[in-house]
């Protein structure tokens, strides 16, 4: 399965921007955190990484994964989790399976409400949060989980 992890605005440095929010690993241990929950099943898929700070930029991604077949979306919208009507009605009609992720637990981040709402999670399968890089291998992991189920 071809998957695209997709990350938006403020996440091209992850490691390094607020660690003691969103941990000191950066992106590149996602593909080893998804062998080590996968084990020989991470042979299934194949990840491709992007990142941009732009709005704009995303929905092209978006569009573009469409267009190749891409099977599966793990997507950290960031900030426009929680403002963007376009990213919304973007995954709306693509109809790729998407699984929203984030580092840190948007809902326990009580101190700022706005966010605990995500524009994006009504379009997605399902979220992953609060498990800082791991999040992003959950998600592959549930993605080939109902990617494998759908071929059957
Ligand atoms: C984030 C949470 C968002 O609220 C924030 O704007 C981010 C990162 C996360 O991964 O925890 O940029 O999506």
């Amino acid at each position: 399965f071809d998957i695209l992890v997709l990350n938006g605005p403020n996440l091209g440095y992850i490691g390094k921007r607020q660690p003691e929010i969103y941990g000191s690993q950066g992106m590149d241990q996602v593909p080893a955190l998804v062998r080590e929950l996968m084990g020989e099943k991470a042979g299934d898929v194949r990840l491709s990484f992007f990142q941009t700070n732009s709005e704009g930029g995303l929905i092209d991604r978006l569009e573009q994964a469409w267009n190749h077949g891409v099977h599966g979306i793990v997507f950290n919208a960031g900030a426009y989790t929680h403002t963007s009507l376009a990213l919304a009605d973007c995954l709306a009609w693509i109809t790729i399976p998407c699984v929203e992720v984030h580092l840190s637990n948007i809902w326990a981040r009580t101190d700022e409400p706005l966010r605990q709402r995500s524009y994006i999670g009504s379009r997605c399968v399902g979220v992953v949060a609060g498990f800082g890089l791991l999040s992003y291998a959950l998600a592959v992991q549930s993605l080939w989980r109902l990617l494998s189920d759908k071929q059957t």
